[in-house]
Formats: structure tokens, C-alpha cells, sequence
């Protein structure tokens, strides 16, 4: 069982105040589905628990199964479980997706990080690589070099998958897809969940959660988050729009 804990996190960026007394928990096996209009703070959320050294808590804590890693780089977040797939993944050109996966899978099975990747690790990746709708030439690109936008959401979640974290972090991973490339990146994170990771994801539209189906949605306001409920609340949203749902629901202004 894994459980990551956001407890009161209130986060700066350059001196200025981003995130406030931000509390959330997610379990192995449940997916949390964070909305919010932009601006709201997900990704900083999102980045602060990857341990970007940008954002800076200054107040609250992070812990995953009760050990707090807020003072852990952000590499020592991937070992021990957390990975992130980005809103907007910078590209690396110099080097191949292939390479960039080899490397991160032979992190994590204790294996020197230039060696050669394992048979099963190959046969995963084509597989998933197939599954995910990218071509065997995408593994042999530089890093969401010249990807189309769909594509390099396929890549954040191929890594993923591949990773098979035990807190997966996906910010916005239906922005930018086609219709079968939300449905097949939807099954994937719900497949995750159900593998036993603990899963957080962000999204503007309700078409990505008709298949990862959230345990909790959690709508974030001005760096707080403003209310913790069900799925209904999606529609409310979408009917509505942010701006009458704060006012004329949660009552704020
Ligand atoms: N490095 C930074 N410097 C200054 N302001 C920042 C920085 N990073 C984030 N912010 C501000 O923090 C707020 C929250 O940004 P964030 O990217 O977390 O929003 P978001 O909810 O992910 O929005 P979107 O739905 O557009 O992705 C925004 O007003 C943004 O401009
Ligand atoms: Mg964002």
C-alpha cells in the first residue's frame, strides 16, 4: 500500500505565495482527478511534490507512507516512487526517448544506468509503445524532439507506464489528444491505478475520467483547494463554468 499525503502546503515561488494550506490524500488504487480554471496552482502542486527546486514550501509537509520527502531531491522522489508526467515536457533533443527509458528502468532494478535494457524491458516497451499509438521511430528520437503535441503526451505516459510508479503524477495528460488517444491514455491510468499506484491527475475535460473513473475530484481556487467531493461535480462544472460554480455554489467570490 502506498499513501501520499499533502498536509496545509503552502508554497512560493520567487517570494511570491502560489499554493495555500493545500490538503489532499491519495492511496494505492485510487485516482484523484484535480480540477481548477488556470492559474489555480495544479501544476505548481504537481511540481512541488516532484520536488522542483523552484517552489519552495513554506509551510506543511508532503509525506508518502508517512515519511516526509520535502527536503528530498528530485531525483530521490523518482527512486523512491513518484514520477511526473508534465503539462508542457521540455524537449531534451541530445537524447533518445529509447535511452531516456533504458536508463530510468535500469535506475530502478538496480542496474548501471548505461547498461543495455533488459529482454523484458524490451518487450514491455514495444509493447506499450504500440499500445500508446507512437511508432518504433519515436524511441529512436531525441526526447520529444519535434513530437507533434499528442505525441509527447503519449511519450509522458509511455514513461510512465513503463516506470510503473508507485505515485503517478499526470498533469493534463489529455491535453492535445485525439479522441482515440484519450481513450487509450484514459484505459492506461486507469490500468495504473489498478496495478496499485496511487494516482493524481489534472485535467479541463470530462471526457479522460469516463474511463479512468476518479475516486475523488478536488477543484482548486486561487492556490487553495476549494472543494473535495465526488464525479458529479465535473458536470456542475461544465454546465456552469467555474466562475457561477464558485459564486453560486461553493459561495465565493
Ligand atoms: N515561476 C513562476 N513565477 C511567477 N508566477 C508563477 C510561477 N509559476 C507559477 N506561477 C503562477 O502561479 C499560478 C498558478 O500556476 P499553475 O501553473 O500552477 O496553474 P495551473 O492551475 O496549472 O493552470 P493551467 O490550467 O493553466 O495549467 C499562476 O498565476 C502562475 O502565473
Ligand atoms: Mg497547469
Amino acid at each position: 500500500m502506498t499513501k501520499l499525503e499533502v498536509i496545509n502546503l503552502t508554497v512560493e515561488v520567487d517570494g511570491k505565495r502560489i499554493l495555500n494550506n493545500v490538503n489532499l490524500t491519495v492511496e494505492s488504487g485510487e485516482v484523484v482527478a484535480i480540477m481548477g480554471p488556470n492559474g489555480s496552482g495544479k501544476t505548481t502542486l504537481f511540481l512541488t511534490i516532484a520536488g522542483h527546486p523552484r517552489y519552495r514550501v513554506v509551510g506543511g509537509d508532503i509525506r508518502l507512507d508517512g515519511e516526509s520527502i520535502i527536503n528530498l531531491y528530485p531525483e530521490e522522489r523518482v527512486q523512491r516512487g513518484v514520477l511526473l508526467a508534465m503539462q508542457n515536457p521540455t524537449p531534451v533533443p541530445e537524447v533518445r526517448l529509447s535511452t531516456l527509458i533504458t536508463a530510468m528502468m535500469n535506475k530502478k532494478l538496480g542496474r548501471h544506468i548505461t547498461d543495455p535494457p533488459t529482454p523484458q524491458v524490451l518487450t514491455e516497451l514495444t509493447k506499450l509503445t504500440a499500445e500508446l499509438g507512437l511508432k518504433p521511430e519515436h524511441l529512436s528520437r531525441g526526447v520529444h524532439a519535434g513530437f507533434s503535441g499528442g505525441e509527447s503526451k503519449r511519450a509522458e505516459v509511455l514513461q510512465l507506464l513503463m516506470f510503473k510508479p508507485k505515485v503517478a503524477l499526470l498533469d493534463e495528460p489529455d491535453s492535445g489528444l485525439d479522441v482515440d488517444g484519450i481513450a487509450v491514455i484514459g484505459r492506461s491510468i486507469a490500468r495504473l491505478a489498478k496495478e496499485g499506484a496511487a494516482v493524481l491527475l489534472t485535467t479541463h475535460h470530462a471526457e479522460i475520467l469516463h474511463y479512468v473513473r476518479p475516486t475523488r475530484v478536488i477543484v482548486m481556487h486561487r492556490g487553495s483547494v476549494v472543494h473535495n467531493g465526488g464525479e458529479e461535480v465535473v458536470r456542475t462544472i461544465e454546465s456552469m463554468g467555474y466562475e457561477r460554480f464558485f459564486r453560486e455554489v461553493l459561495g465565493i467570490s
